[in-house]
């Protein structure tokens, strides 16, 4: 078996940081299954599970349910006595009928004219406190355990805010473009709406995404290790055609300097190839306007570019001749070398890929079959490959890549494996159409170091144990 590397390598205050993590996790893990699991039945099969409730789950009674993937399963064995008290965050709490062919349903409608989700499906994002977060600076993470397909529903999507949420009137809402520009231009979202519009499926991914395993095993379940990454449809104006629009500087100009409204102002400079070649400023997100903690009314979508250069609530555009070096990219979102040296603009997300199930945090029941699946993705293309492996590296098979396959956008991924019973390390591989192959820990961190916290696209171990119990491990 591979080697495995447990803790170490963290100085004390990331070591206080990633113990405050960990503790906020299972207190969040611990509340939702009080929600999910029905307290008053300390027997609820509910309890068991594929997705068990806490991060150390008993491992007392196995293969009572098979791979029960959401609640609705636990609901379909224990109709009453499993529905929360409170309604999960989407949903409103219903009484269960015995039998619904003998009742009558909820009247038409009555939702308002906006849908909500079953009463029994309860993931949600985490928001992460640590002491170097504040209720204004933080962020919330994508239950990725949960995700089915490639698209995340916009009311999981991961969010990332360096200053809250503000809360704009679109019609008070202004984008101006100037700098080397031959009209400079203010338009309000009236005129932005009226621009022939391009809608296009791409992920997101936070370049701290993955951050905290720099060094070691930090974090145990996908929601905290990969969590910062989200995969929508995006539609809006591409950035070329308002470029254009306001006669931008064809031979000089060499850069966009791209501003948000928020409270931290967030500032990022991205290259005129990259604002020339799919860059879009979108109003919606999954067939709806974008939400308010997505950037409403418009935001920056720059495929393939860690998130932080997805400017929200986008205000200001500016053309120039040389990279803007704010605050956002000069002292933050840099890579801290081995040799002490901080590397900028390394904007690119690379390959990448994480098996989303089985993965930290849950149980297998019983030995037998299970669909192992989980998403790649590449900031330089497409997924060409996804291969998975079952004892830490040492034997790869190749797995199924579900359609379609887009570029810089999320794939899920599925293969067959036959548990044993036997401890196992599972691990993904992916490769996209350039030919990069997503690395392993270990030589990522001998170009790295282990002190960075941006950009770590590392190989994901997840051991199983002979218990079924499945854990965050490093293993090369
Ligand atoms: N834009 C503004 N104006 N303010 C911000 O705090 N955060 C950035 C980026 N754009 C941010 C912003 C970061 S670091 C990320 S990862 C993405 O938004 C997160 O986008 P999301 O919240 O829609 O997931």
């Amino acid at each position: 078996m591979a080697d495995i590397d447990s803790r170490g390598g963290y100085d004390e205050t990331t070591r206080a940081y990633t113990a405050a993590l960990v503790e906020a996790e299972h207190r969040m893990l611990a509340a939702r299954s009080a929600d999910e699991a029905g307290a008053d039945d300390p027997d609820c099969p509910c309890k068991d599970g594929m997705f068990p409730r806490t991060v150390s789950p008993t491992t007392g009674r196995r293969g009572v349910l098979f791979a029960a993937g959401s609640a609705l399963a636990a609901a379909a064995l224990t109709p009453r006595r499993a529905v929360a008290q409170t309604a999960p965050a989407g949903a409103v709490l219903r009484d269960v009928a015995a039998d619904p062919t003998k009742e009558p349903g909820v009247p038409v409608a009555e939702d308002g004219g906006y849908g909500t989700r079953s009463q029994f499906e309860t993931e949600r994002r985490l928001r992460v406190t640590i002491p170097a977060t504040t209720p204004l600076s933080s962020w919330t993470t994508t239950p990725l355990d949960k995700g089915r397909g490639m698209i995340t529903p916009s009311g999981l999507h991961f969010e990332r805010h360096h200053g809250g949420i503000p809360t704009i009137d679109p019609a008070k809402h202004a984008l101006f473009v100037h700098g080397m520009v031959e009209r400079p231009k203010k338009y309000s979202m009236a005129d932005i709406l009226r621009f022939p519009s391009v809608s296009r499926m791409h992920f997101i991914e936070c370049g701290a995404n993955t951050g905290m395993e720099w060094g070691n095993v930090a974090v145990p379940t996908v929601q905290y290790t990969h969590g910062m990454l989200s995969c929508c449809e995006f539609t809006g104006v591409p950035l070329a055609t308002l470029l254009d629009d306001c006669g931008f500087d064809r031979a000089k100009g060499r850069f966009v300097l791209a501003e948000g409204a928020d409270g931290s102002s967030m500032t990022r400079t991205i290259s005129i190839e990259r604002a020339l070649d799919d860059a879009i400023v979108a109003w919606a997100m999954n067939g709806e306007m974008l939400r308010p903690e997505n950037g409403y009314p418009l935001r920056l979508v720059v495929p393939g570019v860690q998130g932080v250069s997805w400017v929200k609530w986008l205000r200001r555009l500016k053309v120039g001749d040389q990279p803007f070096g704010t605050k956002d990219e000069t002292v933050h979102y840099v890579d801290l070398m081995p040799d002490g040296m901080l590397r900028q603009y390394t904007s690119i997300q690379e390959c990448k890929s994480v098996i989303t199930s089985p993965s930290g945090g849950q149980q297998l029941l019983d030995r037998g079959y299970y669909n192992v699946t989980g998403v790649a993705w590449s900031g330089r293309g497409r997924v060409k490959r996804v291969d998975v492996s079952f004892d830490g590296g040492r034997n790869w098979r190749t797995a199924r890549l579900e359609n379609p396959v887009l570029t810089k956008c999320l794939t899920r991924f599925n293969i067959d494996w036959t548990w044993d019973g036997g401890p196992a390390i599972l691990q993904s591989r992916a490769i996209d159409e350039t030919g990069y192959v997503q690395p392993k820990i270990n030589q990522l961190r001998a170009v790295r170091g282990t002190r960075s916290i941006y950009h770590n696209n590392a190989i994901q171990s997840w051991k199983v144990a002979d218990t079924g119990e499945v854990s965050n491990v490093q293993a090369y």
